[in-house]
């Protein structure tokens, strides 16, 4: 696939609601599948924002397209404050995290474990890699995050394996990391529901979460948009598993004089959508509105 399905379009222009001349900061911009679909759906302005340098070609169509109501910059939604003009405000944010399928299908961006590719995982293309963490970090912190950030039971376990193969050659690509941690699991995916899980996909997940700082991210972007945030500014958020849920969830608890649920449930995709497109299957749309009345306590 070398194609992005926007997940959960039509529930997030619902949360987002955009109205002519009104202004929506797409913090997470990929392919522009969110951006072109608030763009079409009334005459707003919308600036995108992606730390990948790939997104910005792809920005570039959408500047022929759509003129002055678009703008991009490169950089990470965690700068916000150094990357929008002091006076930038906005009445929609959104956030749709993790990774694109641009970049998961990119085999040499090494995110996949089914594609043979040097071990990288950087969504801004710079910064330590994922081959400088699996062949020079301690046992116990490669253990530390593949416990913290994948969730995985054998961390340990893989941790040690590493370990062990790299003492005879460097772990050089994505599916040497990939059968080291078959070996250790002694299977090579798990029924999950409908779908199937790749033994390597907790591992995976939690070395790209750390190469990119992933949590750290959302928490500084979120405690950070109340300052560029007009009065009844709509945010819409999509978390693709527990870590980055919890995140909004605890934030959203710490600011709710200034910012209310708008759906009691949290949204989630439906069984065509899933059909359509499995990769939005652990998708959790959640949408807040922002009032500046109690501005000073939020
Ligand atoms: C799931 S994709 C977004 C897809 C997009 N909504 C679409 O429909 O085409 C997530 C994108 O956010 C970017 N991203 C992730 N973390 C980021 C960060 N901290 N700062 C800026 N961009 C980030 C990734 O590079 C990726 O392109």
């Amino acid at each position: 696939m070398n194609y992005h399905i926007p997940v959960l379009l039509n529930e997030t222009l619902e949360i987002l609601a955009p109205k002519n001349t009104e202004r929506a900061l797409d913090c997470t911009f990929g392919g522009g599948g969110h951006t072109r679909a608030l763009l079409n759906s009334s005459e707003c302005y919308v600036c995108g924002i992606d730390r990948d340098p790939e997104a910005k070609f792809r920005a570039d169509s959408l500047k022929i397209q759509y003129g002055d109501r678009f703008d991009f910059l490169l950089g990470r939604f965690s700068q916000l404050s150094k990357l929008l003009k002091n006076s930038d405000k906005f009445d929609m944010i959104m956030f749709d995290f993790g990774i694109s399928s641009f970049q998961i299908d990119t085999s040499e961006r090494g995110f996949s474990f089914s594609k043979e590719a040097p071990l990288d995982m950087r969504m801004s293309k710079e910064g330590i890699s994922a081959y400088d963490i699996v062949n020079f970090f301690s046992e116990r912190d490669l253990a530390n995050i593949i416990w913290t950030y994948g969730d995985e039971r054998n961390a340990r376990k893989i941790a040690a394996e590493v370990v062990e193969k790299r003492k005879i050659s460097k772990v050089e690509t994505t599916t040497q990391l990939s059968d080291i941690v078959k070996k250790v699991l002694g299977y090579s995916s798990i029924r999950k529901g409908h779908s199937k899980l790749d033994a390597a996909t907790k591992t995976f997940q939690a070395i790209r979460i750390f190469v990119n700082d992933e949590l750290k991210e959302i928490n500084d972007a979120l405690e950070y948009i109340p300052q560029i945030l007009n009065n009844n500014a709509r945010i819409a958020t999509i978390s693709f598993h527990a870590l980055e849920d919890r995140i909004v969830k605890s934030w959203a608890k710490s600011k709710k004089n200034c910012f209310f649920q708008i759906n009691k449930r949290v949204i989630k995709p439906n069984k065509n959508e899933i059909h359509e497109n499995p990769r939005s299957r652990s998708a959790i749309l959640r949408g807040f509105v922002y009032t500046e009345d109690n501005r000073e306590r939020c």
